[in-house]
């Protein structure tokens, strides 16, 4: 079965991340499939609302790390731009239901979500420090914005987890449900906006966001530059070699 489920019904796209054994961390062919998804969502009439979910134990675990090592995405028409770009200019209401661990981009790509649910599992992260990395998905801009600069560093820099409730506190999360509630919870809330004139869910996400979709936009791509250079250097190469050999990394001569 593919690692990335779509499937349409009552005007929602729903996107499942379906790679559990190895926590939905997601490679450049899901990428692919998931910039494919939203472009095809974007242009498909019959579709009125996308929902991003994953299992009632892991949502993601973000960028597949051994994929990472061997195709860094360099290019600006790389699978995982293509599906940022495809999110942050996504027209239409985007929904995501998160339970479990969510990993970098795993809650990097919630920024760019009109409405996020989570279950009281909930553990989201964004780890760029602690592996050599910087921020991605223009969340060393959106995380300031929603949360205020203090808590963003703290997010940024500690790249420790917080939960369902401290994210529902400063703003990512709308509702915090049980688990095995969330994405059907969700769907319930899609459909419900599926139900709604799309000409005024477009005209109000404009209204609200499209202002400074731009500054986004260029944010993303200032990150990705720094992102893809430092990929190559010591520190990430230091992250990534113990999390393949399962040890603690040494950042001390670094
Ligand atoms: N890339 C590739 N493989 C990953 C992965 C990732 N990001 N995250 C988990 N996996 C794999 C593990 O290597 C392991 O594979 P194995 O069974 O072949 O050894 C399997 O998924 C299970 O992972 P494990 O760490 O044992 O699960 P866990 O439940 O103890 O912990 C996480 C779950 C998500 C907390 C933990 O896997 C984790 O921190 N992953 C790395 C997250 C990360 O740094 N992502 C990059 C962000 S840019």
């Amino acid at each position: 079965m593919s690692d990335i489920l779509t499937h349409t019904d009552a005007g929602v796209m729903t996107i499942t991340f379906n790679r559990l054994d190895k926590k939905n961390s997601i490679t450049t062919a899901m990428y692919a499939a998931m910039a494919d998804a939203v472009a095809q969502a974007a242009q498909d009439a019959s579709v009125r609302v996308v929902l991003i979910q994953g299992h009632e134990s892991i949502f993601s675990a973000g960028n597949d790390i051994g994929d990472f090592l061997n195709q860094p995405s360099s290019t600006p028409d790389a699978p995982v731009f293509r599906f940022l770009h495809g999110i942050a200019k996504f027209e239409k209401p985007l929904l995501a239901a998160v339970a479990g661990p969510a990993v970098g981009i795993g809650t990097t790509l919630l920024f760019h979500c009109d409405l996020v649910y989570a279950g009281d599992n909930a553990a989201f992260s964004m780890p760029f420090v602690n592996l050599g990395l910087c921020p991605e998905a223009a969340s060393s801009l959106l995380a300031s914005r929603m949360f205020g600069y203090h808590r963003a560093a703290e997010a940024l820099l500690m790249g420790e987890p917080f939960f369902a409730e401290a994210a529902q506190e400063v703003g990512l999360v709308n509702r915090v449900l049980p688990p095995t509630e969330v994405n059907g919870y969700a769907q319930a809330q899609a459909r419900k906006l599926a139900g709604k004139p799309l000409s005024s869910l477009v005209e109000t996400k404009r209204l609200m966001k499209g202002g400074y979709q731009q500054e986004v936009l260029q944010k993303m791509d200032e990150e990705a530059q720094s992102f893809g250079r430092m990929l190559r250097e010591p520190a990430a190469k230091e992250a990534f070699g113990a999390f393949m050999e399962k040890r603690k990394p040494d950042f001390s001569k670094l």
